[in-house]
């Protein structure tokens, strides 16, 4: 039976876009991937773990936990950064069989976004020779949507959305952090939809924000918070530096509900420290759109542009 990729991986869009966290995408993958492929006993991924692949999400029988990254067809598409399409798995030297009923195999390595190995996706058949050309180049864009969308391996990696005025400023400030793993300057909690800069400027309603991702266990929230409140001034109202508007308002925007509560303790704490009250929101992410790429890393493209933050 053919298969539709073009419907496939437009459900693997959808479902990329919903949730970028490895376990729920690999999960969905593999469960898509089962409920769409015929002929197929095993279909799931495998995540790099130092020397080792470890086995994640999947569908079909128990598998194999590790696999030495010298090892098997897996391995082998991960050192040599390429699909391995296996005709026949006996004739292929090195070839583990977790389910001996496999034949043939199609296996694709996936980069995590700092282009380092981060997994691969072994999709296994009973039947010798069931992966065409189309099968794999259909699956080698379903890879590339799961590769794009895939938020990392860490499962600690966390996010969350901070507006401190100019939002060029900001993102140097997180950047040079240890335990930030990665930023993006965007507008946030505003009405239009995707809003250009000067429709932000002209009262969209957005804050300018910096999307920080994070590693928790190197850099717990509160303390990020902490190093966020040292270079906002809390208590001005629509306004940080020498910019003013309802785009320059101070705001923490939580992507996940379970830091509501830090972000409570956090402000309650720094609220102590203020006679006057303060101006910082504290609300749940309702939308983030990312700014022009002009925006990004703004400073590092022009190291003596405007910056309300000194970095002393
Ligand atoms: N056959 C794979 C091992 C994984 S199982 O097929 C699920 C290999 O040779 O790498």
């Amino acid at each position: 039976m053919t298969v539709d990729y073009m419907l496939l991986n437009e459900q693997m869009e959808a479902l990329a876009q919903a949730e970028g966290w490895y376990v729920s995408l690999f999960a969905n993958a593999s469960a898509l991937l089962w409920e769409t492929l015929t002929d197929i006993n095993w279909a799931g991924f495998y995540t790099v773990e130092g020397p080792d692949l470890v086995l994640g999400p999947f569908h079909g029988k128990v598998a194999c936990i590790r696999i030495p990254r010298e090892k098997g067809v897996c391995g082998a598409a991960l050192r040599e950064n390429r699909t391995m399409l296996v005709p026949d798995v006996h004739a292929f030297p090195g070839h583990i069989a977790c389910d001996s009923a496999s034949r043939s195999e199609l296996v694709i390595p996936l980069r995590d976004r700092r282009g380092k190995p981060a997994a691969v996706l072994d999709i296994d058949s009973p039947i010798l020779n069931r992966f065409s050309d189309a099968d794999r180049e259909g699956l080698e864009t379903f890879a590339r949507i799961i590769e794009k969308a895939m938020k990392g391996l860490s499962p600690m990696e966390k996010t969350v959305y901070l507006a401190g005025g100019c939002f060029w400023g900001c993102q140097k400030y997180f950047d040079l952090m240890d335990g930030v793993i990665e930023t993006e300057v965007g507008y946030a909690n505003g009405e239009t939809e995707n809003p250009t800069y000067e429709q932000v400027k002209h009262g969209a309603g957005h804050a300018e924000t910096v999307r920080v991702v994070y590693d928790p266990a190197r850099l717990p929230l509160r303390e990020l918070l902490e190093r966020y409140f040292q270079v906002i001034d809390p208590t001005a109202v629509n306004h940080q530096g020498e910019d003013f508007g309802v785009q320059y308002r101070t705001g923490i925007y939580y992507a996940d509900p379970a830091d509501a509560s830090t972000v409570a303790d956090a402000l309650r704490d720094l609220s102590r420290r203020y006679d006057k009250p303060l101006a910082v929101e504290n609300q749940p992410l309702q939308n983030f759109y990312s700014a022009e790429e002009y925006h990004q890393k703004y400073l590092e493209k022009h190291p003596d542009g405007y910056c309300h933050i000194h970095f002393d």
